[in-house]
């Protein structure tokens, strides 16, 4: 099976401390973005990764993992959209239109290699695209101001949306760039995908995949990569 797969990580959040943007904070002693990236060079079924830089990256160069044979690096944009479609771009000289994309980011470094299995088998098991995600577990309260209760919504309905996310390559550039032209919100590929009218299953995933966003995500993600290790 061919698989190729986009590692969106040209943001420049550096909410999190230091100069640092967050795929390059230290974790285990290498940077967020070499745990990401080997969770998917480790899948055999993986022929290439493209990275998506900053055009101003100043840390690239040190990461031994980006000098794999399989990874292309290419420019990010604004907007974390713009990055996987320019590493969809990058990978159009590689992959056909039909072939299967993983879109990860960065910022998740404990992917298991299960989790990354049960997507691509669910995937291909039944040609439908989709993405790793995690019931709510949370009483969920509407508020319409922010501050009081509006109403209990049914967390039997919600899920938190994942990555790695698996479309088919041509759908998902075309649902993007038309998504993207029509103002809607892209703050995943599962909603481009959603807009264009293709069905997207839901996987589930693992809390271990947590997206570092804050100081306090650092040591649980270093204590779910232990655990996943041993
Ligand atoms: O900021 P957020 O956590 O949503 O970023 C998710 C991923 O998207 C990160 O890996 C980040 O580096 C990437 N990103 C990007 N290009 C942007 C903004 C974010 O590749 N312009």
């Amino acid at each position: 099976m061919a698989l190729y797969a986009v590692i969106p990580a040209a943001g420049i959040g550096r909410r999190m401390g230091g100069g640092l943007p967050k795929q390059y904070l230290p974790l285990a002693g290498e940077p967020l973005l070499a745990h990401s990236l080997r969770a998917l060079l480790n899948c055999a079924d993986i022929r290439r990764v493209a990275v998506a830089l900053h055009p101003e990256d100043e840390w690239a160069g040190s990461l031994p993992a980006l000098a794999d044979p399989r990874v292309l690096r290419v420019t990010g944009g604004a907007e974390r959209a713009d990055s996987v479609l320019a590493g969809l771009d990058g990978l159009q000289e590689f992959a056909y239109e039909k072939d299967w994309v993983l879109v990860h980011d960065a910022a998740r470094p404990c992917l298991a290699a299960r989790d990354l299995q049960a997507l691509i088998d669910a995937v291909t098991a039944v040609d439908e695209g989709g993405i790793l995600a995690q019931p709510v577990v949370d009483t969920l309260k509407r508020a319409v101001d922010g501050r009081q209760v509006e109403a209990t919504v049914d967390r039997h309905h919600y899920w938190r949306a994942q990555t790695p996310q698996m479309f088919r390559l041509g759908e998902l550039r075309a649902a993007l760039v038309d998504a993207l032209a029509a103002g809607v919100a892209v703050t995943d590929e599962a909603s481009a995908m959603e807009w264009a009218g293709h069905p997207v299953q839901l996987v589930e995933g693992s809390p271990a995949n947590l997206k570092v966003t804050v100081a306090a995500d650092l040591p649980l993600a270093e204590w779910y990569l232990r655990a996943l290790n041993t």
